[in-house]
């Protein structure tokens, strides 16, 4: 019998919804089961969905299900919890979503799911942690949309500024997914060309210092978008799809997702956002960059507030 890729969706917001349109739109997944304290909007998303199926890629069952249905699934992703209301910062809502996530992540693995989680609910880097412990599986399996959305608005603004393709941009995001975040220019290039020598290339157009300007614009782009409309999803949709199908299809393809370090970067114990391969086991490896100085402070410093956030909701 061929194998068939079933994923499930635990929260169906306006994050977990617009995953599960972009996942039925690129074709993805076989199965997707769509779990929801709120029956009535699952239940209506799930009809909604298939009434699509007709003009999507490749068919697809679709349905509103229960923890039970976690049990045959390859990956869960979890978008359920609190998010931020406007002014509010991310790890303001630690507390909140442990608590939501230690029933979850409970129900999950009651119902003998033995698959890869992928965390999207913030603040990502420590609920990411937490389902790790809750879940008691390998922290290979257990992977944080990390920094992939900021990385992806990086790219977005790096092509706008110099005219380029966002596809053709490589540059990073690394450290928590939140306000103590970096931008890794070291390393950032446009079609093999440092983002440096770029600059230098024209320096009637281009000036370093507005560099910085791109990575602020980046850093608070979700305060901005949660001010004009409420909340933010369909970039992080889109990036927790792409997310998907590197594991679905065994890609192995480099991501910066929110990853268990251990030791890599000189820091241990923590989740946090790094660039790493990715493929159908999960987490393959964490990709080690040659940070320069600056970077390497900013990442010990990113991972500092983590850990002061990480310290009360572990114990
Ligand atoms: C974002 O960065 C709020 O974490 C969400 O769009």
């Amino acid at each position: 019998m061929e194998r068939v890729n079933r994923v499930a969706l635990i929260g169906t917001g306006f994050v977990g919804s617009s995953y599960a349109f972009a996942l039925l739109n690129q074709g993805i997944a076989d199965e997707l089961v769509m779990i929801d304290l709120n029956k009535d909007k699952s239940e209506g998303d799930a009809m909604d969905l298939n009434h699509g199926l007709a003009f999507a890629p490749s068919t697809k069952k679709i349905w509103y299900g229960d923890y039970s249905d976690c049990k045959m699934a390859d990956i869960v992703v979890i978008t359920a919890g609190a998010n931020q209301k406007p002014g509010e910062t991310r790890l303001d809502l630690v507390e909140k979503n442990t608590h939501i996530f230690k029933s979850i992540v409970g129900q999950v693995m009651d119902s003998g799911f033995d698959g890869i989680f992928i965390v999207a609910t913030n603040p990502v880097d420590i609920l990411t942690h937490m389902t790790w412990k809750f879940s008691g599986l390998p922290s290979h399996r257990v992977i944080g949309s990390g920094t992939i959305l900021d990385t992806s608005r990086l790219r977005y603004s790096i092509g706008e500024y110099f005219e380029v393709d966002a596809r053709n941009v490589h540059a990073y995001i690394m450290g928590e997914h939140g306000d103590s975040e970096l931008p890794v220019w070291s390393h950032a290039n446009v079609g093999g060309r440092s983002i440096y020598d770029r600059i230098k290339d024209n320096p009637e157009k281009y000036d370093k210092s507005d560099l910085e300007d791109l990575f602020i614009g980046v850093r608070d782009a979700a305060y901005h978008i949660i001010q004009r409309k409420g909340a933010t999803y369909y970039g992080i949709a889109m990036g927790l799809v792409r997310l998907t199908k590197a594991i679905l299809h065994n890609e192995n393809s480099i991501l910066t997702v929110s990853a268990y370090l251990q030791g890599q970067y000189d820091e241990n114990d923590i989740y946090i956002g790094v660039p790493a391969v990715v493929n159908r086991s999960g987490v393959r490896e964490v990709l080690e960059l040659n940070l320069d100085e600056d970077e390497k402070a900013k990442f010990h410093h990113s991972a500092n507030v983590l850990k002061e956030s990480l310290h009360p909701v572990i114990q």
